[in-house]
């Protein structure tokens, strides 16, 4: 395949498998809300976390040639699992031979940097049984500092719970425990939400693990570390701009995206668009 030559238009690109990522925007919002973005969720093919390192990095690989043709400039990939199974493929594979301009980045370095703090010792992580599989947020950890002890657990359950809007029922609640309970025996100092879709459960996690454990929402601490990244990246030369426009793309059902993904987002949607991304 040559270099793709259609000029970015300013635009930051957020990916997720599904809904989950809107957690992550929504902060990016709060937080940037001066640039334009478009965010696109592969609902169709979710859950990723069960699924092959070759099929996540196909998938990825997909997404973000779509958000790159649609003029994006820089791609967050919001999906901890796609961030741990496909990312350092696309930056040192993909990128230098189609975009070599553009810039694709992760969730898993902000994170692991935020809590590779002196001030907590044993850090746990739920996240999907892919991402958990691959160890990400413990090599990214270890990168940083040998002194911290990770712990991880999948939780394969909770994403498909969420996407059928059943963050708040009992059922849920009751997985949740049953999850958490070894992370909550082992005495942690602090919990990574290594999944998207797990902000959407923060109050129920933070009762569930008590006053002494801290759990920050992921969102929060990867907006500020994205600041930081477009500070040191002029060259991508994406500029302030006083109405910021957002668009927003699934490739399954727009209504039931849009329903859901306003809960997710915390405010209105403008139209979301169904796209096809797959090469099939
Ligand atoms: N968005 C994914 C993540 O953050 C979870 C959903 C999925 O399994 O596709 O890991």
């Amino acid at each position: 395949m040559p270099n793709k030559n259609n000029e970015p238009k300013n635009i930051i690109g957020v990916f997720d498998s599904g809904l989950g990522g809107l957690t992550v925007l929504k902060h990016f919002l709060d937080y940037l809300p001066d640039y334009n973005y478009i965010y696109l969720g592969d609902n169709a093919r979710l859950p990723y976390g069960e699924k092959s390192p070759e099929t996540i990095y196909e998938y990825t690989r997909e997404a973000v040639e779509f958000l790159f043709e649609n003029g994006c400039n820089l791609i967050i990939i919001a999906c901890n699992t796609a961030s741990a199974q496909a990312l350092r493929k696309i930056q040192q594979e993909y990128l230098p031979a189609h975009w070599p301009e553009r810039r694709v980045i992760g969730v898993i370095r902000p994170l692991a940097e935020h809590f590779a703090n002196p001030k907590f010792k044993k850090i746990g992580v739920i996240g999907t049984k892919s991402t958990i599989e691959a160890g990400a947020y413990q090599m990214e950890i270890k990168k940083l500092s040998s002194r911290h002890k990770v712990l991880e657990k999948s939780a394969p359950l909770l994403v498909p719970l969420i996407e059928e809007g059943w963050a708040q029922k009992p059922e849920t609640k009751m997985i949740l425990k049953k999850y958490l309970h070894t992370l909550k025996t082992e005495q942690i100092d602090a919990l990574i939400l290594g999944c998207t879709h797990y902000p959407f459960l923060l109050p129920e996690i933070k009762k569930i693990m008590g006053k002494n454990v801290i759990v920050p929402d992921p969102g929060k601490v990867i907006a500020t570390s994205l600041k930081t990244y477009l500070d040191k990246h002029p060259e991508l030369k994406l500029k302030k701009i006083s109405a910021g426009k957002r668009q927003y793309f699934t490739t399954d059902n727009p209504q039931l995206f849009q329903k859901l993904g306003e809960k997710f987002l915390g405010q209105k949607m403008t139209k979301v668009n169904q796209v096809k991304i797959s090469e099939l």
